[in-house]
This record gives structure tokens, C-alpha cells and sequence, in this order.
């Protein structure tokens, strides 16, 4: 379809001069994604295609890549040499809305993994820009990404929840998922060895996006208690409610010296578009008009992005049934039991 348009914009005149925002996913693979950039080359320069992606005009998106580079405390900790592994969840507790036509020709790897998740790892996981102008950015996003070792089958599970063929739109002997749990490699002097573990889906118990780094914990030397079950963290909470928090553990108060985790919570947000502020699509579409692409995708981020899922979204994988309102299914328990489980989403 977007090939189609930009075709009928030339040939009406109005791509001279003009900017066209292309909605995610951009492509349904890396070769497909080539070669629609190449159909809107043809219309439109490089400089006035905005490939939207609405997670990048959230705040709390933004904040990732803000706290990191405001802050000195984060940097000398944020590598290989600290982290034990990173979370990253979009759970969402609904189905799939009346879109289940789009959704069936999608699944939940091209609609939300492939773009969401791995712009939000590309923040989490990329080198200081030089400036915060939109190259120095981007360049830094598809660095990292061209880093991320390409998924292969063993590093997924695919879940379906039950009930999905039933919904309007979607074939009844539907083979996509609506779940998906992917063990990620960045394969770079920073991360080498961390895992990466990302998990989204429909139809699951709760609704919340959220990424968890969890730290080593110190050597278990000094106190007389088990080693605790859950590291240090530092948590970026980007959806319903947002906020930035980092768990500690302290004394508890008598005569013995053991301690319980707390959290210090030190930025808390409403969520965004509820206190006149504006929401990502108005905030994006606002930039795009301005000319403005630091938050918009560039064809290199979309294809690291393409290369690291393509090798599983053409060949088979085993799929999951799970249970609507639960966490999905139980065989993904395998991608992160070295890590202690799930991180339990508050
Ligand atoms: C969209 C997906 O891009 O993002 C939806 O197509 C998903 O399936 C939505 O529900 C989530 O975005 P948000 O901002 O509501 O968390």
C-alpha cells in the first residue's frame, strides 16, 4: 500500500517538496523493508521520508536515553562487567482489538519486537552520541543494533493465546503468534555475554511495558544470609504509569545484620497524554512537520532491526497455546531460568 501511494502522490505533484510519514511496520522482513525504500527513493529523497514509530516520542522512551547520558553515577556500571542480564516486558492484558485482520498478517514479532522493543534496546544498549542532533543519534542506534547477534530458533518461544482464532478477521487455522519470548545478544565490547530477554504478548496477565537491568550481586562474603534472589536494578517503567527507579538493599532495623530490598523511586510521570501533554503521535507528527527525524527510524535502523528477526519470522517454530490472563506459555520459563525467572512486574 505505502508503495502505491507515494506513487500516486508523484504522479499528482504533490511529493515535490513534501514529507511522507510511513506508518510501522516498515516491511515484513529485510528484503521486503529494501525494497520498499527503494519504491519510495523513487518519489521521495531520504531527507523527507519519516518511518514513525510512536514509542520513540514517548517520554519515558526518551528518558532512557536522557538518564543514561545526564548521569556519571550509571556509566562506569551499565556493561558486561556488572549487568547479569536485562528484561525488557510488553504485556498487554487485551486481545487484538478488532484488528484482527492487520494483526493475523502481522504478529506480534513484526508488531511490536521488530520496531518498539529494539528501538528501546537500542537506547538502552548504544554508545554516547556525540550531540543530540538526529545523525549523531541514529548512527549510534544502528551501530548497536548491527551488533545484536541475529535470533535463531533455539533463543525463541511463540505463544498463541486460545481464543485468538476465533476473533473477527483472523484465519481459523491462524499459525501466528500473539506471544513471543526472544533471548537477544549484543555482541559488543560493552555487552558481550549479557543476555538480553524480551517478552510481549496479548491476551496476558496484566498491561505494562517495562525494562528491568539487573546487576551482579556483590560477593557474598561479608553477611551471614542467603544471597539475595534478585540483584540490584534499575528499572525504566514506560507504560501504563512511568518511572525510573533503582533497587538497593538495606539494613533491617535490630540487632541482626541482615537486610530487604527496597526501591528508590525518583522520577514518577502520569501517564502521558492525561495532563496536557502531548502524546507520541502528536508529538512526532508535530516533528515530522518540522522537519525534525531524531525520533524517526532511518532505513539502516530499520534494517538492523529487519536482520536480527529475520531469521525466525519465515522458518518454523514450535508454537505455545496459552491461557488468556496469564503470563503466556510456561515453555518460555526456559529462556531465563539461568537468570532466576521472570522479574516480577510490580
Ligand atoms: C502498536 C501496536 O504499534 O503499539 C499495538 O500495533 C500495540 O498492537 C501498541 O498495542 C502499544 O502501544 P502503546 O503506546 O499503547 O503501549
Amino acid at each position: 500500500m505505502f508503495s502505491v501511494v507515494a506513487k500516486r502522490l508523484a504522479e499528482a505533484n504533490c511529493a515535490s517538496g513534501a514529507r511522507i510519514v510511513v506508518e510501522k511496520p516498515f516491511g515484513r522482513d529485510l528484503a521486503s523493508a529494501r525494497a520498499l525504500n527503494q519504491t519510495l527513493h523513487e518519489y521521495f529523497p531520504e531527507e523527507s521520508i519519516f518511518r514513525i514509530d510512536h514509542y520513540l516520542g514517548k517520554e519515558a522512551v526518551q528518558n532512557i536515553l536522557y538518564f543514561r547520558f545526564a548521569n556519571a553515577f550509571l556509566e562506569p556500571i551499565l556493561n558486561r562487567q556488572y549487568v547479569e542480564n536485562v528484561q525488557i516486558t510488553m504485556a498487554e492484558s487485551f486481545g487484538v482489538k478488532g484488528r484482527g485482520k492487520f494483526y493475523d498478517e502481522t504478529g506480534v514479532i513484526r508488531d511490536v519486537i521488530q520496531n518498539h522493543l529494539l528501538q528501546v534496546i537500542s537506547y538502552l544498549a548504544m554508545e554516547a552520541p556525540s550531540s543530540t542532533i538526529p545523525e549523531a543519534i541514529r548512527d549510534e542506534q544502528a551501530k548497536v543494533l548491527r551488533t545484536v547477534r541475529p535470533l535463531c530458533v533455539e533463543n525463541l518461544v511463540r505463544g498463541q493465546f486460545k481464543g485468538y482464532r476465533d476473533e473477527p478477521g483472523v484465519a481459523g487455522d491462524s499459525f501466528m503468534a500473539t506471544y513471543a519470548a526472544l533471548r537477544l545478544y549484543v555482541d559488543s565490547w560493552r555487552w558481550e555475554g549479557v543476555p538480553f530477554i524480551v517478552r510481549a504478548g496479548k491476551a496476558l496477565e496484566t498491561t505494562c511495558t517495562e525494562v528491568m537491568v539487573e546487576f551482579k550481586n556483590p560477593p557474598q562474603v561479608v553477611f551471614k544470609e542467603p544471597a539475595p534472589k534478585m540483584g540490584n536494578h534499575l528499572r525504566f517503567r514506560l507504560s501504563p504509569d512511568v518511572c525510573i527507579a533503582i533497587g538497593a538493599r538495606q539494613k533491617v532495623a535490630g540487632e541482626k545484620m541482615t537486610g530487604e530490598p527496597v526501591e528508590l523511586t525518583f522520577a514518577t510521570e502520569p501517564a502521558q497524554g492525561t495532563d496536557g501533554r502531548m502524546e507520541a503521535y502528536e508529538r512526532l507528527l508535530g516533528d515530522a512537520m518540522m522537519g525534525d527525524a531524531t525520533l524517526f527510524a532511518r532505513q539502516d535502523v530499520v534494517e538492523a532491526a529487519w536482520a536480527i528477526v529475520d531469521p525466525v519470522i519465515h522458518g518454523p517454530s514450535p508454537m505455545y497455546d496459552y491461557e488468556p490472563g496469564t503470563w503466556g506459555p510456561k515453555e518460555a520459563e526456559r529462556l531465563v531460568a539461568d537468570v532466576g525467572g521472570w522479574n516480577p512486574i510490580r
